[in-house]
């Protein structure tokens, strides 16, 4: 679980310094809102809520509507339930969770892409299933630009999240490109990270960051060179350095042919940042 390996306060604490996490939370409370605004009683459940860090803002966007979130992380639940009064947590994997009736809108920010990739049609069916006719599922998460092949998903990864790591380091957050780059290790499914990795990272993202905005990506298939040559064999010992939290990011088209191929229509895209050359943070409205 994710509070195994970061307490919930600094999670959202962190989230709110990421380079495009809090404009497009702005964008999925104007969404909601929007959307609510004609529904008489409305009923919204955030899925992979966490430690309820949007969750509020939802609720307080939509002061009729009746906001449910659900997370299986107990610790994040717990310091949602704690925090936010008035709003239902329910601690559940979203695949066995069935809401008690139809839904006007289902939200997720940033879960998308833990859902693993055998199973993310079946998800995308299960959250299409409790929606009213009307109903939407508004989706925001971190995409990567445009790939053709495995290779080059990671060679956009590691631009995508040089480029989240060096807005972090400008920032003097520290502590936020360090989980990032742990991330990244995780995201190109390097079993068992060590510190040694974590520094090649800190150390390159700012040249990998310059050269994308030239549409070059050398240091960055260099980066993923000398990361995969160094793949540790055995787990650390220390769990917050050998837990895995199965990210996988992807870029539209790939997540577009889930989304169609779970009944969705998506009705709109807005995106946060450079998606062309490196990714962004976008936010998908779909529809039944
Ligand atoms: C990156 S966090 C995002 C949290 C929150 N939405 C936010 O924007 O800060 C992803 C969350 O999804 C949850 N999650 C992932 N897969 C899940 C599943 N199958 N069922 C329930 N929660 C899940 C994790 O526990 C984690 O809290």
């Amino acid at each position: 679980m994710y509070s195994d390996i970061i307490d919930a306060q600094i999670y959202n604490r962190l989230m709110g310094v990421h380079a495009y996490i809090p404009a497009s939370d702005g964008a999925i409370a104007a969404l909601i809102r929007a959307h609510c605004v004609s529904v008489a009683s409305p009923r919204v459940v955030e899925v992979g809520c966490g430690p309820g860090r949007i969750t509020g803002m939802l609720a307080r966007t939509a002061p009729h509507a009746q906001v449910t979130g659900v997370d299986y992380d107990t610790r994040f639940v717990a310091y949602a339930r704690k925090t936010l009064h008035g709003i239902e947590f329910v601690q559940s994997d979203v695949m066995s969770f069935v809401p008690e009736g139809p839904v006007d809108v289902v939200v997720s920010q940033g879960f998308h892409h833990h859902v693993p990739k055998a199973q993310v049609v079946a998800m995308l069916k299960h959250i299409r299933a409790w929606l009213t006719p009307g109903g939407i599922y508004v989706l925001g998460d971190e995409f990567l630009a445009h790939y053709g092949s495995e290779a080059e998903r990671r060679m956009r990864c590691v631009a995508w999240y040089s480029h989240i790591i060096a807005h972090a380091l400008r920032k003097n957050e520290p502590l936020l490109a360090r989980e990032e780059a742990k991330t990244l290790l995780d995201d190109l499914q390097i079993a068992h990270k060590s510190e040694e990795d974590i520094t090649l990272v800190l150390t390159r993202c700012e040249e990998i960051d310059q050269e994308w905005r030239v549409g070059s990506y050398t240091m960055a298939q260099e980066l993923h060179a000398q990361l995969d040559a160094r793949r540790e064999r055995h787990a650390s010992g220390d769990h917050t350095l050998d837990l895995s939290r199965g990210d996988y990011k992807i870029d539209h088209a790939h997540f577009i042919a889930e989304a169609e191929e779970a009944g969705f229509r998506v009705a709109s895209v807005q995106t946060f940042g450079p998606q062309l050359l490196c990714g962004s943070m976008s936010v998908f409205v779909l529809r039944k």
